[in-house]
């Protein structure tokens, strides 16, 4: 373990760059991922606080007019890494910030619970809180353009247009979508497929999905009302909610730590209740006993369960009821003995693939959400697998981007695919060997 420690650490502090971010992982990603930045400062706070602090500032520089901040922000100049910022243009849209190239897209907003966790993890209290002072209006803005822009109903639950916004890129989930589209054949270079091999990663039909819908949103300056009305893909996905209402409370919280009292407060706690009574109504479904993505565009339910239907563990989301019927359905479909918890797609489905991408393995931020979310519902034994598989994984195949869920392999030198020393590997490691 020791060992893996000290790796965990090179790791981050390789991956570090002079101009205060880490890349998520070296030749395949190099620049800074939103929801990654937030994993990786958690596990930077374990030895280096001040990298993780500068981790989130330099993150924050990057925000938009509206608050939005973007999926990806391309600090350096490289063509390694298709699309770039050449293809996403973020100039295109009035309310981009002009001295940080970015995508027009966002990520999971993970940052509420980052800074409440970073202050769970600094000895010095003061000194973070300080910190957390000076950034906390800042999420704040960011949850607000959430439920002003991207709630087209008014109903307290944030849209995603492009799957690339939820994080979980090539998801079983979005083939339904794909299924409705008929995007042009685009002629492109991937990049990914120098580094990974092209089995564990998306086809380049898929490909074509995603830069279509960023041509839609570029097509309207990326304006967020006509991205509601144009786009394919307009989807409530339920851990995109789940970790903006798991922020909503750590805001909260972290507002009255510091004495704060006011309209924006008031706000969050209003957006809160909103927001937790649509979750419960438009994201349960029965037939699955399990929560879901809601197509907005279709007006249906996407009949998957997936590791994104456990993330409302981890907020004030799920009422007794529910508990019991998605903890039964969790372990009904994602805790065989033979497999490693927890798979990213519905094991017993037919879509499942626990070698590519989103489609089946194991992804340790998703593990580290879900942990969290079993032991904040008291079972903690299913909390414990969690965590004692993740750290298995890690040490059995080192930090790699996401790991085959089978615990027999018919080639027993593979199990851990994608990128090398992949950051939130590396970080939520060190902060799960502590938890
Ligand atoms: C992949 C993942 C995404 C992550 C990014 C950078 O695109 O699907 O969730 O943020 O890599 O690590």
């Amino acid at each position: 373990m020791l060992q893996r420690v000290n790796e965990a650490k090179e790791v981050l502090l390789s991956n570090y760059q002079p101009s205060g971010f880490t890349i998520p992982s070296k030749g395949l990603y190099p620049f800074q991922w939103k929801w990654d930045a937030g994993f990786i400062a958690i596990g930077l706070a374990h030895f280096d606080i001040e990298k993780a602090k500068t981790e989130i500032s330099t993150l924050l520089k990057a925000q938009w007019k509206n608050g939005m901040i973007p999926h990806i922000v391309f600090h350096t100049d490289t063509d390694t890494y298709f699309p770039g910022k050449d293809f996403h243009q973020s100039n295109l849209s009035k309310q981009a910030n002009p001295d940080y190239p970015s995508t027009g897209m966002v990520q999971p907003p993970v940052l509420g619970f980052v800074l409440e966790k970073l202050l769970e993890i600094a000895t010095d209290k003061k000194d973070m809180l300080a910190f957390i002072g000076e950034q906390l209006d800042k999420v704040y803005y960011n949850h607000e353009y959430f439920y002003t822009h991207r709630d087209v109903n008014q109903e307290g639950l944030a849209y995603i247009y492009h799957n690339w916004e939820s994080g979980t890129d090539n998801s079983p989930m979005w083939d339904a979508i794909w299924e409705t589209m008929d995007p042009p054949h685009y002629k492109f270079e991937r990049r990914d497929t120098t580094h990974v091999d092209p089995e564990q990663r998306p086809t380049n039909r898929e490909y074509d999905h995603y830069l279509h819908l960023i041509e839609i949103a570029k097509k309207y300056h990326y304006e967020d009302a006509k991205i509601a009305a144009h786009s394919p893909f307009l989807v409530l996905d339920p851990l995109f909610n789940a970790l903006l209402i798991k922020s909503n409370e750590s805001l909260l919280a972290l507002y009255q730590k510091l004495g704060i009292d006011n309209q924006k407060t008031k706000n969050l706690r209003q957006w809160q209740e909103k927001a937790i009574n649509a979750f419960n109504k438009k994201l349960w479904s029965p037939t699955h006993g399990a929560y879901v993505h809601y197509d907005l565009r279709n007006q249906k339910q996407l009949p998957y369960i997936s590791s994104s239907s456990f993330a409302p563990l981890f907020a004030p989301i799920v009422p007794p009821e529910k508990l019991v019927a998605l903890n039964q359905t969790f372990q009904e479909k994602f805790s065989a003995a033979n497999l490693y918890c927890c798979a990213s797609f519905d094991p017993t489905h037919n879509g499942f693939n626990p070698k590519r991408y989103w489609r089946g393995p194991v992804w340790i931020n998703m593990n580290w959400i879900i942990y969290h979310g079993f032991k904040r519902a008291g079972a903690i034994q299913t909390a414990n697998r969690i965590k004692e598989d993740s750290i298995t994984l890690i040490e059995k195949y080192g930090f790699k981007e996401y790991f085959d869920p089978r615990k027999k392999l018919e080639n027993t030198t593979e199990g851990g695919y994608g990128g090398d020393n992949f950051s939130w590997s590396a970080a939520l490691y060190l902060d799960l060997i502590k938890a």
